[in-house]
């Protein structure tokens, strides 16, 4: 399945349960002054949460563009990106819990594909309801894990001061002997162990989908009221499921990605595989090339503050990259048009505004000349 069949068969089966299909919002969050950019699938809905607005229907899907700045200079390595999609069905006092489990099951095995003997699942540690469910589903208890408020807890007191909030609940694919694991007898879901003989940082799950329980809201002096009524909000990482359906090394490898890294090859002269430095500067300038098209297709201009401040660090950082591939040629307006290819009939924007979008990069790469001369070549 290419990623548009992917995205589509996800809308579509929430369709088939209920569900009312909602375009992505902007990146640039519409009427909240808490946050800088969009970063979940939740943002455009949280008045629906809160309960100040009421929704078109208690049940809607849909694919996000969503934008975290914490991972800007992580990125060029196999899995962090800035900009990605966020797959997500939603609740406003309609099913809870139990049918939000039952649909992510389904969801992955039924309209995936994906066989359920792969699925491991978490819990909030006080969630005794949560882990009692993922056995309803179809989850062995030895594949059910609890953990605290830093991995299963969604709300704004890490994305935001203040909103909706709850518990969660995750879901993550076991790739087993097929991605090289650490071994070690305490792997499970979100391993961080180093294997001991390789070196290497555990590569065996991935986590595919968060379900949080909405049932909170965080105030600005940190009282958390029950909301009027309980919601679902699940997030589940494009890129990430696009990885394990394409059965690709990882997102440089899906049909996101790829045609960037070999545009970039083109451009570069260079092969992406000839060491890890040329790797890392060709991800970087593929990534950034490709948030870059997003952020100024939804009209974020570059500037010394706030989210043109953001634009203006991913242009200058991939300048930066590119030198070191010796790029000195633009570049950045071809990687935004093969974004477009690959992104528009999804985004439709891209392509409504693809002038705009080669004007602004045009104008940020003169002014970003001279800047990063200094650059050592890979
Ligand atoms: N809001 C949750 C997240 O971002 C689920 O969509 O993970």
């Amino acid at each position: 399945m290419n990623s548009n069949e992917i995205r589509e068969r996800f809308l579509s089966y929430f369709e088939s349960q209920g569900h009312s299909r909602v375009a992505s919002s902007s990146l640039i969050p519409v009427g909240d002054p808490t946050l800088l950019l969009t970063n979940a699938g939740m943002v455009q809905f949280k008045p629906y949460f809160s309960g100040e607005a009421t929704p078109p229907n208690r049940r809607l899907t849909s694919s996000q563009k969503s934008f975290r700045t914490v991972d800007i200079d992580e990125v060029g390595d196999a899995t962090h990106l800035t900009m990605f999609e966020m797959l997500g069905n939603f609740s406003f006092g309609d099913y809870f819990k139990d049918g939000a489990m039952e649909f992510a099951v389904d969801c992955l095995e039924s309209a995936m594909g994906l066989p359920r003997e792969n699925f491991s699942a978490t819990v909030h540690e006080g969630d005794d309801e949560a882990y009692d469910l993922w056995q309803k589903h179809g989850i062995p208890t030895e594949r059910i894990y609890r953990f605290g408020d830093a991995d299963n807890w969604w709300g704004p007191p890490i994305h935001g001061d203040e909103g909706p909030c709850g518990p969660c609940a995750e879901l993550h694919y076991d790739f087993g002997d097929a991605r090289p694991g650490c071994g070690l007898d305490d792997c499970g879901p979100n391993c961080e162990n180093v294997n001991p003989d390789t070196g290497l940082v555990c590569q065996r799950y991935v986590e595919l989908w968060n379900l949080v329980f909405m049932q909170f809201y965080r105030n600005p002096d940190g009282s958390l009221p029950p909301l009027p009524q309980t919601g679902i909000d699940t997030g589940m990482g494009f890129e990430r499921l696009v990885v394990v359906l394409q059965d690709a090394e990882d997102i440089y490898g899906t049909d996101l990605f790829l045609p960037l890294i070999r545009k970039v090859e083109a451009i570069a002269g260079h092969d992406s595989e000839e060491s890890a430095e040329v790797r890392q500067a060709m991800r970087v300038v593929a990534e950034h090339g490709r948030s870059s098209a997003f952020l100024i297709a939804d009209g974020v201009v570059p500037s010394n503050d706030g989210r043109g401040y953001v634009l203006r660090r991913l242009v200058r950082r991939a300048i930066r990259h590119a030198r070191r591939l010796g790029m000195d040629e633009p570049f950045l307006g071809d990687i935004a048009d093969a974004v477009t290819d690959i992104m528009g009939d999804a985004y439709p924007e891209l392509r409504n505004n693809r002038d705009f979008v080669q004007t602004v990069i045009k104008l940020e790469k003169n002014d970003s000349v001279g800047l990063s001369r200094t650059a050592t070549r890979c």
